[in-house]
């Protein structure tokens, strides 16, 4: 039986090029998405692969949109917490609203995702949870004081959660994509980008591709003994 997959954030950047990856393993796929409309169409015509809508910041909303999913698709084995926004501002021109929103996407939605699945793969024993972090969340971004907080507080969910899992056949793991050749990275002012490209030594933005390969690994049947663990994936930019 062909396994189920949700992706998060999973109609355009890294968490598109997620989808397409688990789909030609042969996965079952499902990608949600906030708002972009026309972005999910586009990316439905492109690959065939159903689009849902809503917020993984609002709990019932996670709840009914996975039990459409399942309805659809049939129980999900794999969840890849992809999702996520930037609302960057230095600390002191930073409002809560902007602080929140990110907690409430990157780190709350992680929360309302997983423990909607959460039982159906324990009652299963079988579950694949994998973490899209940041570079950011190892090792703080000026300007990022929210998302950095975010970031990081999802590699101590994995962490804990993971042995939690662990006897229930269910691994949790993170990735921590540095800067990829996505529309977030691009609306990063040019001269800033251009600085932090000189400071990867692979001399490069990573490619969503190249993250993709990582979750497929680590979504694998193969991939049971590799629990608890923070994949890092940045050319080299901060090795931890
Ligand atoms: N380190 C030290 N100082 C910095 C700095 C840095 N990295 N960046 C800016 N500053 C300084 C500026 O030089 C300026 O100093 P002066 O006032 O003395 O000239 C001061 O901070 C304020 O800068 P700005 O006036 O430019 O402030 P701003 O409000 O217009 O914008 C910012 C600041 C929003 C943080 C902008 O610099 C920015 O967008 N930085 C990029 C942040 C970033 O890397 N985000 C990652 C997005 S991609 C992503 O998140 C994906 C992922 O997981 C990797």
């Amino acid at each position: 039986m062909a396994r189920v997959a949700l992706v998060t954030g999973g109609t355009r950047g890294i968490g598109a090029a997620i989808a397409k990856a688990l789909k030609a393993q042969g996965c079952e796929v499902a990608a949600t998405y906030g708002g972009n409309d026309e972005a999910a169409k586009a990316f439905t015509d492109e690959t065939g692969i159903k689009t849902y809508k809503w917020s993984v910041g609002d709990y019932d909303a996670c709840k009914d949109g996975i039990a459409e999913v399942e309805a659809d698709l049939g129980p999900v084995d794999i969840l890849v917490n992809n999702a996520g926004i930037t609302r960057d501002a230095p600390f002191h021109k930073m409002s809560p609203q902007q602080w929140q929103e990110v907690i409430d996407t990157n780190l709350t939605g992680v929360f309302n995702m997983t423990h909607n699945l959460w039982g159906g793969m324990r009652k299963r024993k079988f579950g694949r949870v994998i973490n899209i972090s940041s570079i950011n969340g190892q090792k703080g971004q000026f300007g990022q004081a929210n998302y950095s907080a975010a970031k990081a507080g999802d590699l101590g969910f994995t962490k804990a959660l993971a042995q939690e899992g662990a006897r229930a056949g269910i691994t949790v793991n993170a990735i921590c994509p540095g800067y990829i050749a996505t529309d977030m990275v691009m609306a990063v002012p040019e001269k800033v980008r251009e600085s932090i490209i000189g400071q990867i030594p692979v001399g490069r933005l990573g490619e969503a591709e190249e993250i993709a390969r990582t979750v497929v690994f680590l979504a694998s049947d193969d991939a049971g003994f590799v629990t608890g663990s923070t994949m890092t994936v940045n050319g080299g930019q901060y090795l931890t």
